[in-house]
């Protein structure tokens, strides 16, 4: 079972998926977590590059191809291994994640990321992908609220965010099948039951 985690910058990802991650081990189950971009030592370092400030040069489609660049090392040396031994394996953030940002955030044609997203991710699609929908107002809110540094990628402005956010929604429509969408707003206890409930609905746990 491959699980993923969306929304943009702040709106609960990474606090979500602990408590699943928690939740699960818990519950003696096999699970292992991971991150994007990262996870591996290829991936970290490509991390490293991509949240670099130095790099304020960098091209975006260098950016694109670095993010494809550490997920295929992530899918292929790590996630493909663990489902296979029938792992849950949860994902903070995966291709949907360039779909949302360089594809609707206006930079590179869909099409394209489509097809670089099928090889880097070698045709693995989630089996559940959450969006943790926020609007921009509570993103910077959190900002605020957080003192959270700005890194690069998060000095982008307004306009690109509600273009993600909106690209966001569209890619949960357009794969209704593999996503669910969770309001960011409620708090974070009711967010998680949520999950809990769709993941039993799945069958992933037999009870909350
Ligand atoms: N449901 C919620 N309501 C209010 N605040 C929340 C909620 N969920 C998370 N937060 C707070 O918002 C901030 C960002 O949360 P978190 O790190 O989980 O987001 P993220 O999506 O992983 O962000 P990033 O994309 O930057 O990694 C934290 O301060 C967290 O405590
Ligand atoms: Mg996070």
């Amino acid at each position: 079972m491959f699980i993923t985690f969306e929304g943009i910058d702040l709106c609960g990802k990474s606090t979500q998926v602990k408590l699943l991650y928690d939740y699960l081990l818990k519950n003696k189950k096999k699970v292992v977590l991971v991150r994007e971009p990262g996870g591996t030592l290829i991936s970290e370092k490509i991390r490293n590059i991509l949240l670099d400030k130095a790099n304020s040069k960098m091209k975006y489609i260098t950016e694109f191809l670095l993010f494809s660049a550490s997920r295929h090392q992530l899918t292929e040396e790590i996630i493909k291994p663990l489902l296979k031994k029938k792992y849950i394996v949860i994902c903070d953030r995966y291709y949907d994640s360039s779909t949302a940002y360089q594809g609707y955030g206006g930079k590179i044609d869909l099409k394209i990321i489509s097809r670089i997203n099928k090889l880097a991710s070698g045709n693995l699609v989630p089996d559940l992908s959450f969006l943790i929908d926020i609007n921009y107002d509570e993103n910077i809110k959190r900002r605020k609220l957080s003192g959270k540094r700005h890194d690069r990628i998060e000095q982008k402005e307004k306009d690109y965010y509600r273009k993600v956010i909106t690209g966001y929604r569209t890619l949960a429509k357009l794969n209704r099948k593999r996503f669910r969408v969770l309001n960011g707003k409620s708090n974070i206890e009711l967010i998680h039951k949520n999950i809990l409930e769709i993941l039993k609905k799945q069958k992933v746990i037999s009870k909350i």
